[in-house]
């Protein structure tokens, strides 16, 4: 899947990968702002993200234990997601996701 990453310098990455975790994906890339600090165990949200809210839909809610992990971080919005929590698999082909960090 293309994933495209945009990083708090407004610049947009288009990177591609087939397996594993987002955050692994953005890490392998060096994507400014995804430092996957806990290894993507979902206890240290350096991997946070916001889904472009058109499509939220493909990405889906966080389950709880992200959403409670997530309200100890900054600049969260509705739109939250950790990036350690999806899996790079084809139907999130297209995807959007702002570096929150
Ligand atoms: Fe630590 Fe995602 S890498 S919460």
């Amino acid at each position: 899947a293309k994933i495209t990453f945009i990083t708090s310098d407004g610049k947009a990455t288009t990177v591609e990968g087939t397996s594993g975790t987002v955050m692994e994906l953005a890490v392998q890339n060096k994507i400014k702002g995804i430092d996957g600090d806990c290894g993507g165990v979902c206890s240290c949200a350096t991997c946070h993200v916001h889904v472009n809210p058109e499509q939220w839909g493909i990405t889906g809610e966080p389950d709880e234990l992200e959403s409670d992990m997530l309200e100890f971080d900054d600049n969260v919005s509705e739109y939250s997601r950790l990036s350690c929590q999806l899996k790079v698999s084809d139907a999130l082909d297209g995807l959007e996701l702002t570096v929150a960090n």
